[in-house]
């Protein structure tokens, strides 16, 4: 009992000690930021912009640094009035006393001109590295008063974020299709991560010219962002080609998904395009066709294999005969069938065996094959007719600027990726073709995951990448992206000749048998 009350005493010393202390700190820090007021003003004006523009806080420095110059400017003046460098150091001090006579004597803005050279990077700089605290111990848990406080903060800063960047791309000509370096805006920045945070984020067209993939929600806006990027991509690359040379854009779009919306994003598209300079915009097959058969026989041979499903196990051997029958009849002299008619021509009794007369371990072939040409036969016209005539006659993919494929993937699954093969076949030729102009091609493929059974993302990247063609690809994650991806991925063996090359083809293996047209035999597709 004795030490109780001396204890209590000694207790209750130290609480007042402690919270005399906090007060004159507090006090302390009070008048120091009110002798600084023209700093504290700037800091306190830019950690709330910072806080509700979700702006990170090298944004602050940046400004403090583009405020500069200004300080600059009133040194030199000040240093041109003051004789000896004393009085050129002290000529802050004397301007920040007349500022605050200027206010006592109710001149607001005559205050705000003496104090504003030094106060503003100053406060902009002390605000900087407030924020930066702030920011840094709310992220780490090492303030907040929940143990959600961390959660929350970062939430509400992406709202405010994303409602800054929203503003961003709303105003008139803030978010051009490409800015002054020539570079395709992609849109405004909500946070960048592990990289250097810009209002709007551009990359140099010649990026799109590897692989690219949009992802997002449905309805999340991935369609209007790749039309604006083809539009800005085509405004780079034409430019690029009248300054430096360099060769000439060729977009191909696949819109994988089709249906009565389709026709209206091919219609915005070829305005925008238009706009942004591109000639001719092909809207495919409404309007323009453009023939498969243009196709170097051996590749035109694979692809309308990989068209047709085949089996494997004892069904192999149909295939195998399959195979060697369209290439029988693709690379029957004296050239290769110019359409679909004249293809199925081909696979009438006799008519192999007439071609090859003159050569007889493929009129052999011919022969031994004979029984099957009428169930083959019977594929292809079905094939043919599903197909369209859209793609049976028709120029080239030359024949025009850019081009909007609408390919039925939701409504028929099965043709659309027999088209999207037949389609990224014909891309792959424009672009090994010795004798065409070189063209730079964008391949853009929006709602992939639609078409992707024949022609995996994988080996479509893979491939892109090879032949120097951009490819980018659009999809949903859960909904598509798992599909795409699976594809890539061994659920399905990928095809071996999606994309292959125009070059020459290499000799036959044997010389009995036709050899395919890839280099490695095709897989069911
Ligand atoms: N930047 C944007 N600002 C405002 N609205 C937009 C923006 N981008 C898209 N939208 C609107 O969002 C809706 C969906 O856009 P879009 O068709 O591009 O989405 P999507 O992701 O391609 O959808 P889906 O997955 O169904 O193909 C459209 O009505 C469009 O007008
Ligand atoms: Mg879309």
């Amino acid at each position: 009992m004795s030490i109780f009350w001396p204890y209590l005493r000694f207790r209750a010393l130290l609480w007042a000690l402690r919270v005399t202390g906090r007060l004159l700190l507090g006090a302390a820090g009070l008048v120091a930021l009110a002798a600084a007021a023209p700093v504290t003003l700037v800091a306190a004006v830019g950690v709330a912009a910072a806080w509700l523009r979700g702006w990170p806080p090298a944004r602050l420095w940046r400004a403090a640094l583009w405020a500069l110059p200004m300080t600059a400017v009133y040194l030199a003046g000040r240093a041109t009035q003051s004789g000896t460098w004393q009085a050129l150091a002290l000529a802050p001090v004397h301007d920040y006393l007349a500022a605050w006579h200027a206010v006592t004597a109710g001149r607001v803005a005559a205050a705000l001109v003496l104090a504003a050279p030094v106060a503003v990077p100053a406060g902009l700089a002390a605000a900087g590295g407030w924020w930066a605290w702030r920011t840094n111990t709310l992220e780490t848990g090492l303030s907040g008063r929940t143990a959600a406080a961390p959660i929350i903060f970062d939430a509400r800063q992406w709202n405010r974020q994303a409602r800054t960047a929203r503003a961003r791309a709303a105003a008139p000509g803030t978010v051009p299709l490409i800015d002054g370096g020539g570079r395709v805006v992609m849109g405004a920045t909500i946070r960048a991560v592990g990289h250097r945070w810009r209002p709007v984020l551009a990359v140099p067209h010649t990026a799109m010219g590897r692989h690219q993939v949009v992802i997002g929600a449905s309805g999340s806006g991935k369609t209007n962002l790749m039309i604006r990027t083809w539009a800005g991509w085509y405004a780079a690359a034409r430019s690029a080609h009248h300054r430096n040379g360099q060769p000439r854009p060729l977009l191909v779009v696949l819109d994988c998904k089709g249906g009565p919306d389709a026709r209206a994003k091919a219609g915005r598209t070829r305005r925008l395009l238009h706009a942004a300079g591109t000639a001719r915009v092909a809207i495919w097959p409404d309007e323009t066709a453009v023939s498969l058969w243009g196709l170097p026989p051996r590749e035109l041979a694979v692809t309308l294999f990989q068209m047709v499903e085949t089996g494997t196990g004892p069904a192999a051997y149909y295939a195998d005969v399959m195979q060697a029958v369209l290439t029988l009849a693709i690379t029957a002299p004296p050239e290769p069938p110019g359409s679909g008619t004249a293809f199925l021509n081909r696979l009438e009794p006799g008519w192999l065996e007439a071609a090859y007369a003159g050569d007889p371990p493929r009129r052999a072939a011919a022969a031994t094959a004979r029984k099957h040409l009428g169930d083959i036969a019977l594929r292809y016209r079905t094939l043919l007719d599903r197909l369209g005539p859209a793609l049976d006659h028709g120029g080239s993919l030359a024949d025009a600027d850019a081009w909007y494929f609408i390919l039925e993937g939701t409504r028929e699954q099965s043709v659309a990726e027999a088209q999207a093969l037949a389609l990224t076949e014909l891309v792959a030729c424009a672009v090994t073709d010795r004798d065409a102009e070189p063209r730079a091609v964008l391949l853009a493929c929006d709602d992939y995951s639609a078409v992707s059974g024949k022609v995996s993302l994988s080996t479509l990247y893979e491939r892109g990448r090879s032949l120097g063609i951009g490819v980018q690809v659009s999809a949903s994650p859960g909904r598509d992206w798992g599909r795409v991806r699976m594809s890539g991925t061994g659920s399905r063996p990928p095809p071996t000749a999606a994309f292959g090359s125009c070059a020459p083809p290499t000799p036959s293996p044997s010389a009995n048998w036709p050899a395919p047209g890839a280099s490695s035999k095709p897989r069911p597709g």
